[in-house]
């Protein structure tokens, strides 16, 4: 990464602003600590600002920026504003992984300290889709997926699998309702997976599914869901390490990656620098993995995982009454020690 990085910054609504603020405290010191590293940053608005500024929560000059970025990390964005936002972005860009990372990690309360699984959820189709209708007394919203979008989410999710050491790929489903797609998809998951020989291949209905990321999280490794079903199972995975302050996520594309925690923008504690920033941070370091910095990625994950363990500096969420940028200058500072 020796040439220049160009990185967009959306704080977008609420705790959004609050937690994009810390991570650039820790990008801040980032360009400081290691020399080859260039960035540049730029700010782009949605959501309630936007509005306020250009009369839409999804302005045309964000839509025209992002492409110039070579990543973007993303704060949060809430209701009414969330699905034009978000939309506008995951789809308008064709970011079709979502990658959601549950790992328990030291010094948080947490239900199961095995956690370590990956939902990496369909993120441009499905029931999210968004499309429906209403035809007297009956009103539909369609569950859409295309021969290209299972092909490229399976193919994805085995190459990751791969690239992360990982071992095995669960397909969920309810392919006994859904025979129009999930029990498709499911053969599809079948005749590709032998192109992947070291990972193992196997599925599960998805309510079944979610009572294993609850009582057996071990058991799990990478999981593909449905758009709305990966929505869900990775906040029932927020759920058993310590709630959403830790779960990160990437939004992939061909030509774009997204990073943003899986929080909403939780407007009770906007702007009151309170909320923990860990899931933007370890967005953060998803983004430098992407960049190929995995020095820089592996060095910010152990700097948030010792300011963790130490436990001086706690958010209130687990029981702290450290602020927002206490946690970010931690580790922040984390990062100078060689
Ligand atoms: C998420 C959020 C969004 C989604 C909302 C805010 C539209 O819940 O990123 O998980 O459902 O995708
Ligand atoms: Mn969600």
């Amino acid at each position: 990464m020796s040439n220049k990085k160009i990185i967009g910054i959306i704080p977008g609504d609420g705790i959004g602003r609050d937690v994009t603020r810390a991570a650039r405290i820790v990008l801040d010191t980032i360009v400081d600590r290691f020399e080859d590293v260039d960035l540049e940053f730029r700010n782009m608005e949605v959501g309630e600002v936007a509005v306020e500024r250009y009369g839409k929560a999804f302005p045309d000059e964000t839509r025209e920026g992002i492409p110039d970025c070579d990543a973007v990390l993303f704060g949060a964005i809430g209701a009414p504003h969330d699905f034009v936002v978000l939309s506008g972005i995951r789809y308008g860009f064709h970011l079709y992984a979502n990658v959601r990372p549950v790992k328990a990690l030291k010094g948080v309360p947490v239900l199961h300290p095995n956690a370590d699984l990956v939902v990496i959820r369909e993120n441009t189709e499905g029931l999210y889709r968004g499309v429906g209708y209403d035809d007297g007394d009956r009103h539909v919203n369609l569950r859409i997926f295309t021969d290209e979008g299972m092909e490229r989410i399976i193919r994805f999710s085995f190459e990751w699998a791969q690239k992360n050491g990982r071992k095995k790929v669960t397909f969920t489903h309810k392919e006994s309702i859904l025979r129009h797609t999930d029990a498709l998809m499911k053969d599809l998951f079948y005749d590709i997976a032998p192109e992947y020989p070291s990972i193992e291949a196997d599925d599960m209905e998805i309510d079944a599914c979610a009572m294993r990321v609850v009582m057996k999280p071990g058991t799990l490794d990478v999981i593909i869901a449905e758009n709305a079903n990966g929505d869900i199972l990775s906040d029932v995975g927020g759920g058993i390490i310590g709630g959403l302050g830790f779960t990160p996520s990437a939004n992939i594309g061909k030509d774009l990656a997204m990073f943003e925690p899986v929080h909403g923008s939780a407007p009770k504690y906007a702007d009151k620098d309170v909320v923990n920033p860990t899931a933007t941070l370890m967005a953060t370091r998803m983004m430098f993995e992407f960049l190929e910095r995995t020095d820089i990625a592996s060095r910010l994950q152990s700097s948030i995982e010792a300011v963790l363990v130490e436990g001086k500096v706690r958010t209130y969420d687990i029981g702290g009454d450290s602020s927002t940028s206490d946690f970010a200058r931690a580790v922040a500072a984390g990062l100078d020690i060689t």
